[in-house]
């Protein structure tokens, strides 16, 4: 049985997605031919954890983990610290991936402007070291960058967009992406939206803590000059699985197919939860500080992605999907509407 996503999803696939495909990935629990190896970075991470969920139908998946030693059913789970120098090379010879989906990383901006050193190690060096491992390897390599290398001033942005971060974060994943793809030319850098959705099992989105402030009666701030183009994890992860299957080299947007402020994304969570009573305040981003300055608008252009087959839900569709199965919002199953 033989992979062929793209294809079946009869689209037409762009010329940059056809060079050095994985259209003849190796699929399928039942098949006599074995799994192809899936060395997933970040599998203890929200993005990192949807992508495990999907990827171990096709691919014998090695999750790596740092501090959360989570359990995922069909998924072996490898303890390693990136940055430590030596493990993965260590990693490379014990699993000898035929693919690699990096997702691990410190994705907290602020955290990344008050230690731009110590941080850069996993946004920045173990990208680049990753992808010149496999393109001396000939391994196909994915990287989950960001929407944030861009400064908000000319959305949306498409592929091309020159890059022009504001914040220590973006600036990294920026450097991440110019020196990966520097040392592997067939590497696909995925740049991933502001993502939503289930709690994993060591790992939330930005609603869980929204649901919090609802529970303990706090005031949530939400900015309506921040505007970006959400998709679920679980579409997301699709996605990158789409691309990777695909045979993708290059940049991909990976965004969702709306553009939202934080505070109308707000609005329409507490709508489709049912929530009543949610102390949601409109304000502008001067009015928070914070050590990392934010972009207004980076929502992305994902044409080239829709036309690969990339059908990530509209929001309230999605925030539908999510509240139809509502237990891990709630304190107890069953009690999502009273969040
Ligand atoms: N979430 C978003 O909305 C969003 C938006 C745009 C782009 N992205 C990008 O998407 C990717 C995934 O983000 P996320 O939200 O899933 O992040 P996350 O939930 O914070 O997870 C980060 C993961 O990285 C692992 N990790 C961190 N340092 C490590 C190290 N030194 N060695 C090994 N593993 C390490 C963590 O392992 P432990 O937990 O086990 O310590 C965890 O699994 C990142 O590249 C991020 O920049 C995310």
């Amino acid at each position: 049985m033989w992979n062929v996503l793209a294809l079946q999803a009869g689209n037409r696939v762009p010329r940059e997605f056809r060079q050095g495909g994985l259209l003849q990935m190796k699929a399928g629990r039942k098949g006599t031919l074995r799994m192809k190896r899936l060395l997933l970075t970040g599998a203890s991470g929200f993005l990192g954890y949807n992508i495990a969920q999907l990827a171990r139908e096709d691919w014998e998946v090695h999750g790596v983990v740092l501090s959360h030693p989570v359990a995922i059913p069909g998924v072996r789970i490898v303890r390693a610290d990136l940055a430590f120098r030596g493990e993965l090379g260590r990693l490379f010879r014990e699993i000898r991936p035929h693919a690699v989906i990096h997702t691990a990383a410190m994705p907290n901006a602020n955290i990344c402007q008050a230690h731009p050193d110590e941080t850069s190690l996993i946004n920045t060096r173990v990208p680049v070291e990753i992808a010149a491992l496999c393109g001396d390897l000939g391994i196909d390599c994915v990287f989950t960058s960001t929407d944030l290398v861009f400064d908000g001033r000319n959305a949306p942005y498409g592929e091309d967009a020159p890059t022009s971060p504001v914040s220590v974060y973006g600036e990294q994943k920026v450097r991440a992406e110019e020196g990966m793809l520097e040392c592997c030319p067939s590497a696909l850098v995925c740049r991933m939206p502001l993502m939503f959705g289930d709690r994993g099992p060591a790992s939330a989105s930005f609603l869980q803590p929204m649901f919090e402030a609802v529970r303990e009666g706090r005031e949530i701030k939400l900015f309506v000059d921040e505007f970006r183009t959400p998709a679920s994890g679980e579409d997301a992860a699709r996605g990158i699985l789409l691309a990777l299957s695909s045979g993708g080299r290059g940049i991909l947007h990976l965004g969702g197919p709306e553009r939202i402020s934080r505070y109308d994304f707000g609005l329409l969570l507490m709508e489709v939860f049912g929530v009543t009573g949610a102390r949601l305040r409109a304000c502008r981003q001067s009015d928070v500080p914070m050590a990392a300055p934010r972009p207004s608008d980076v929502s992305l252009d994902s044409s080239r992605a829709f036309r690969l087959g990339y059908r990530p839900d509209k929001i309230r569709d999605a925030l539908e999907r999510l509240a139809r199965r509502a237990a891990p919002f709630a304190k107890s199953p069953g009690s999502a509407r009273n969040v």
